[in-house]
């Protein structure tokens, strides 16, 4: 039987009907595809935060949908088990129903088996514009940082009881537009914890407490190769950043002190070549 994780077998995997939490990690090249692949996790997202995470931009603002399909595409051609998710970047869902489906199809052609979405109400018509091209779309609401010049920074969303209310109503819409799971970001506990009660479909949650029917962290916070700040929702798992500037800094140190190559690390002349090049018996320089 195929271990690929597929759209049926994540919609309906709700915590309160028994399902294991799920587990969504963000990936945006082969080789970190390859090892979320192998961990285990249910769901890969390339995530639009490949912008600031690999890219070096302060927001997600400044990526296209060219540069999320070359980031799918990488982690398609590593095969993972895990769903690929596609992340629908800022301006590619908001100018038309038409531009919309087809930068959602970019996504899927690229390797992405869905796509994801940030935003309430005001994308309900091209999620389901997504739907009806038999696209399956992730919906994702609370803290969306496509919105960050709205909402004055990164900043914790659902605060008072109006908005929790309104958080709610928009997880709600997005399931009755055939979205088959939800991102909450950045929300207080209490709210991440009504939204997943709220709806049928599985609530994914990244700084939204423990309470809902899965957690998603970014790749590099995760093995700890983003070093820069650390948000409160965020745990460490590894020490890449060492590890990786230890491994630099050692071939720096072997080459300057001729430590490396070894002969291990060399392809040896054989005595044939050095004796046409007249040098049988030295080594040649
Ligand atoms: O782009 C991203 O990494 C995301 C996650 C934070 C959910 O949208």
């Amino acid at each position: 039987m195929s271990s690929k994780v597929t759209v049926p077998k994540i919609e309906g995997s709700k915590v309160r009907n028994g399902a294991d939490p799920l587990v969504m990690v963000t990936a945006y090249d082969a080789p970190s595809a390859r090892v979320a692949s192998e961990a285990g996790v249910d769901m890969i997202l390339v995530g639009d935060s490949v912008a600031m995470v690999v890219l070096g931009y302060d927001d997600t603002l400044q990526v296209t949908v060219d540069d999320m399909a070359h980031h799918v595409a990488a982690v398609a051609r590593a095969n993972p088990d895990p769903l690929i998710i596609g992340d629908m970047p800022w301006m590619s869902f908001h100018v038309s129903v038409e531009e919309t489906v087809r930068n959602a199809a970019t996504l899927i052609r690229a390797g992405a088996q869905c796509v994801k979405v940030e935003g309430g109400r005001k994308r309900i018509k091209m999620i389901e514009a997504i739907r009806a091209a038999e696209i399956p779309v992730i919906g994702h609401v609370g803290l969306t940082p496509q919105s960050a010049n709205v909402m004055g920074g990164f900043k914790i969303q659902a605060r008072d009881a109006h908005d929790v209310r309104r958080t709610i109503a928009a997880a709600k819409g997005l399931q009755a537009a055939g979205c088959f799971a939800v991102v909450v970001e950045g929300v207080p506990d209490l709210a991440g914890e009504m939204i997943t009660d709220a709806v049928d479909i599985p609530i994914i949650g990244i700084g939204a407490g423990a309470n809902t029917d899965g957690q998603v962290l970014v790749y590099h916070d995760v093995i700890g190769l983003e070093n820069r700040f650390k948000p409160r929702f965020v745990r460490r798992y590894g020490t890449a950043y060492e590890d990786q500037v230890a491994s630099i800094a050692q071939f720096t140190a072997d080459v300057r002190e001729r430590n490396f190559p070894g002969p291990d690390e060399t392809y040896k002349t054989n005595e044939a070549l050095a004796e046409a090049l007249g040098l049988y018996g030295s080594q040649p320089k």
